[in-house]
C-alpha cells in the first residue's frame, strides 16, 4: 500500500506515500479509496484529512503507466476523485511542495483545500502533449477564474500557491498555512472547524465564466496557434477550458476524457513521452551505481580561450564555479577573455542578465599563461586545436602539475580519446568533454568514456553536466562519437541527392518541412563546409570502402566554406545570414552530373526525408549494438538537443518506431537498388533487421 491511514481523535489522515513525488499509481488510488472507506465506516471520525508525505503532496500521474492498462485499472483516478466528492464526511486536501497534475485534480475533488506557502502548483500536461484528464480543464477555470486556469493549463508551467492565494476571489485555496512546518497541524484544526458544515461543498457546482465570452476564446485561440506550432494539445486546452464555460459540468468532463484519449495516441504526445523517460535514462550508466561517491568540483580549469574554451568557461561561471583559462600567449587570452565578455554584455543589455550577476561572474574568471597555476583545478577542460600532438603536449603538462584526483576532460570532436588518455600516468581520471558550438548555447554533451575512465569519474562528469545545466550523454569511444558518427552518414546521402537530381534548397526545404531546425546544406553553410571536407580527405586514406559524392569537394575547391567565406552552398550578402540560391553553384552541380553521365531525376521530398533520417537511424542502430550509445533514446537526446531533431518527433530513433521498423528495413532495402547509392551501408544494421523480423521497436 502506498498510501497511509492515520486516526487523530476526530479526524482520519490519508498521507500518500509513494516516493518521490507520490505519484498516483494504481497501488496509491487503491490506498486513497480504502482510506475513504475506512474513515467514512468509522463513526469516531468527523472529518478527513488528504495528505503527501515527504517531498510532495502529489505530482500527479505515474507516468509509468501512461497510455498502459493499469492506468485505467479501477480504481482509475476519475474514480478515486468521484470518492472523495461523494464522501458524506468533509475532506480537506492539505497541499505542499509540489502538486501537480493528478494531484491538483485530486485536490480540486476534495471539499476544502489548505496549502503551505512556497508550494508549486500546476497541470503540466500539455507539456506530455496531452490535456489534464482527470477533471482540471473542468474545475480550475472554476476555482481561479478562465483566464488565469487557461495560462497555466496552456504554459504547463507551475505558479507559487501564495501567489495563486493572492488573486482577488480566488476559490483554490480555502486557507494558506503560516508555514510548511505547521500544515499538518493546521490541517487538522482545519478539518475540525468544518466538521459539521452541510451542504459540502464541491467545485464542480461553482459556476464558471469569461466576461467576454466567445470573443476571449478567439483572442486565446490566436495566441496559442502562435506559440503550439507543431503540437495540437495547447489549442485542445482552449477547447476543453471553453467547454467547462458553455456545458453542463458532466458533459464538460466527458469532452475533456475524449480530448485526452485521443491525444494519447498521437504522436507528438508519444514523442514528448518519450522525451520525458529518455532524458532520465540517459543520466544512468548501466555499470555505475547511482551511489557512486563523486570527486568534488569546485574550481575548474580551461585550457584555449578559442572558440570553444570560452563558451565551457561560461557555462561553470554561469553555475557559480571558478574558472582559470590557460593560453599560450597574453593576446590569445585577451581576445578570449573579450569575447566572453561581450557575450555577457550582450545578455545585459539585452534585459537577460543582471549587472551585478554579470560582475560576480566575471570576478569567478581568472587567466594564465603558467601550468603550474592551474595545479590545484579539480576538473580541467582542454580546448586546444584539433591535432593530436597538441593534446599530447597538453596532456604531458597536465598529468605534470595537476594534483592527484583532479579530472582531466579532453573536448576533442573527432580524436581517440584512449589514445590522448595514455599521454598521462592517469588514464583512470581522463574524459572526454564534447561540448557543442555554441558551448555556453547548446544542450548537449556527450560524455566520452575511455576504456580506462573510473566509474567515479564518469559520475561526477554527469553530475557537473546537470549543474551546468546540460543534458549529458554517455558515448563511448569511436570516431565521431555518437552524433557526428551518424551525422556523417546524414551528410552523405545529402551528397548523393544532389547528385542525382535534387537542389540543395530542395533538401534543405524537406528537411525543414519534416521539422529540423536546418537542412543539411545551410547547417554545412554554417559550421563550416571545409570541416567535412577534412574528414572526407582522412578517410579516403583511412576507409577507401566508403563512397561519398565529389560535388562538396568541388565547392571546397572554390573556397565556398560558407558563411564565413560570404559563399557556400548558397550566396551570402555581406552581414547577413539569409541563404541565397546560388547560380554558380546549380551550374557546378550540373557540369559535374554531366562528367558523372547522370540524368538528373525528380526525387521527391519523401525520399528525401526517408533517406537523410534512416541513415541517422541504421547508423544509430550500429552505435547500440557496438555499446557505443547504452540505448536507443539516449540517440535520440543526442540528436534532440544537439542536432536540431525536432521534438514531436522524439528523436531518429523514436520516429523509426513510430514509422514501424519493417516498414523502415523496406525502405533500406529499396535503397539498396540504387546504383548511385552505397548499397553496403544499407544493408539494416543486425539490431534493427531482428526488431523488424520481432515486430518490435528500439524503445
Ligand atoms: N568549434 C566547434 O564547433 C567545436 C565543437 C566541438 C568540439 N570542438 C573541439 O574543441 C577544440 C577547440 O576547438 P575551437 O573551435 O575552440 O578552436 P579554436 O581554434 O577557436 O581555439 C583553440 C585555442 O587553443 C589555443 N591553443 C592552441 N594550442 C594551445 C596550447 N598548446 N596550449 C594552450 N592553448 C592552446 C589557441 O591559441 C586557440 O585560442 C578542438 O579539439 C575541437 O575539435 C570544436
Amino acid at each position: 500500500m502506498t498510501a497511509e491511514y492515520k486516526v487523530h481523535g476526530d479526524v482520519a489522515v490519508i498521507t500518500m506515500n509513494n516516493p518521490p513525488v507520490n505519484g498516483l499509481g494504481h497501488a496509491t488510488r487503491v490506498g486513497l479509496t480504502d482510506g475513504l472507506t475506512r474513515a467514512n465506516a468509522d463513526a469516531a471520525v468527523k472529518a478527513i484529512v488528504i495528505t503527501g508525505a515527504g517531498k510532495a503532496f502529489s505530482g500527479g500521474a505515474d507516468i509509468k503507466e501512461f497510455g498502459s492498462p493499469k492506468a485505467l485499472a479501477e480504481p482509475n483516478l476519475l474514480s478515486v476523485i468521484i470518492a472523495v466528492e461523494n464522501s458524506p464526511k468533509p475532506v480537506v486536501a492539505a497541499i505542499h511542495t509540489v502538486c501537480m497534475g493528478g494531484g491538483l485534480e485530486l485536490a480540486l475533488g476534495c471539499h476544502y483545500r489548505i496549502a503551505a506557502p512556497g508550494t508549486n502548483v500546476a497541470l503540466p500536461e500539455v507539456k506530455l502533449g496531452l490535456i489534464p484528464g482527470a477533471g482540471g480543464t473542468q474545475r480550475l477555470p472554476r476555482v481561479l477564474g478562465v483566464e488565469t486556469a487557461l495560462n497555466m493549463i496552456v504554459s504547463g508551467e507551475p505558479v507559487k500557491s501564495e501567489m495563486l492565494a493572492s488573486l482577488p476571489g480566488q476559490k483554490l485555496f480555502d486557507k494558506m498555512a503560516a508555514a510548511p512546518e505547521s500544515l499538518a497541524e493546521e490541517a487538522l484544526a482545519y478539518a475540525r472547524s468544518v466538521a459539521d458544515a452541510r451542504p459540502l461543498p464541491l467545485v464542480r457546482n461553482m459556476p464558471c465564466k469569461h466576461p467576454l465570452g466567445d470573443a476571449y476564446f478567439q483572442f486565446a485561440r490566436n495566441m496559442v496557434k502562435g506559440m503550439a506550432k507543431n503540437f495540437p494539445a495547447p489549442a485542445k486546452c482552449v477547447d476543453a477550458v471553453e467547454s467547462a464555460t458553455k456545458k453542463k459540468f458532466d458533459e464538460g468532463m466527458a469532452y475533456e476524457r475524449e480530448i485526452f484519449t485521443a491525444l494519447m495516441f498521437t504522436p507528438e504526445s508519444r514523442a514528448l513521452r518519450h522525451l520525458f523517460v529518455a532524458e532520465r535514462a540517459a543520466s544512468k550508466i548501466p555499470d555505475v551505481p547511482e551511489d557512486t561517491v563523486k570527486r568534488e568540483i569546485k574550481s575548474v580549469a580551461v585550457i584555449g580561450a578559442g572558440t570553444m574554451g570560452g563558451g565551457i568557461s561560461m557555462n561553470f561561471l554561469n553555475a557559480g564555479i571558478p574558472v582559470k583559462i590557460l593560453e599560450m600567449k597574453q593576446e590569445a587570452l585577451d581576445k578570449g577573455l573579450a569575447i566572453i565578455r561581450k557575450n555577457y554584455e550582450s545578455q545585459v543589455k539585452r534585459g537577460k542578465l543582471k549587472q551585478d550577476k554579470y560582475d560576480q561572474r566575471m570576478a569567478l574568471l581568472s587567466t594564465t599563461l603558467s601550468y603550474d597555476e592551474l595545479k590545484d583545478a579539480d576538473l580541467v577542460i582542454e580546448a586546444v586545436f584539433e591535432e593530436l600532438g597538441v593534446k599530447e603536449k597538453v596532456f604531458k603538462e597536465l598529468d605534470r602539475v595537476m594534483k592527484p584526483g583532479a579530472i582531466l576532460a579532453s573536448n576533442t570532436s573527432t580524436l581517440d580519446v584512449d589514445k590522448i588518455a595514455a599521454f598521462t600516468k592517469r588514464p583512470q581520471d581522463v574524459v572526454g568533454m564534447h561540448f557543442f558550438s555554441p558551448a555556453n548555447v547548446m544542450k548537449l554533451l556527450e560524455v566520452v568514456r575511455g576504456k580506462e575512465t573510473a566509474k567515479d569519474v564518469l559520475a561526477t562528469v554527469m553530475a557537473i553536466g546537470k549543474k551546468i545545466k546540460k543534458t549529458a550523454v554517455v558515448s563511448g569511444v569511436c570516431d565521431g562519437f555518437i552524433g557526428n558518427r551518424m551525422i556523417e552518414q546524414y551528410s552523405r546521402q545529402a551528397g548523393f541527392l544532389v547528385d542525382e537530381g535534387a537542389t540543395p534548397q530542395q533538401v534543405d526545404k524537406a528537411m525543414e518541412k519534416f521539422g529540423m531546425a536546418m537542412g543539411p546544406f545551410r547547417m554545412g553553410d554554417l559550421a563550416g563546409n571545409d570541416i567535412g571536407w577534412a574528414i572526407r580527405k582522412r578517410r579516403a586514406t583511412e576507409r577507401a570502402d566508403m563512397k561519398y559524392s565529389r560535388t562538396a569537394d568541388k565547392l571546397c575547391e572554390l573556397g565556398r566554406f560558407g558563411q564565413k567565406t560570404g559563399a557556400g552552398w548558397y550566396d551570402y550578402e555581406a552581414g547577413k545570414r539569409d541563404a541565397i540560391p546560388s547560380a554558380l553553384v546549380e551550374k557546378m552541380i550540373e557540369d559535374h552530373r554531366k562528367e558523372l553521365g547522370i540524368t538528373p531525376r525528380k526525387i521527391s521530398d519523401d525520399e528525401i526525408v526517408q533517406r537523410l533520417v534512416f541513415a541517422l537511424v541504421n547508423e544509430g542502430a550500429r552505435i547500440v549494438e557496438d555499446g557505443i550509445a547504452s540505448r536507443a533514446s539516449d540517440i535520440d537526446m543526442v540528436y534532440l538537443t544537439g542536432y536540431g531533431f525536432p521534438m514531436h518527433r522524439g528523436g531518429p530513433m523514436m520516429y523509426a518506431d513510430q514509422v514501424g521498423l519493417f516498414n523502415v528495413a523496406q525502405a533500406m532495402k529499396r535503397f539498396q537498388q540504387n546504383p548511385r547509392d552505397d548499397a553496403a551501408f544499407w544493408e539494416p544494421a543486425p539490431l534493427l533487421a531482428k526488431l523488424a523480423a520481432e515486430s518490435k521497436t528500439f524503445s
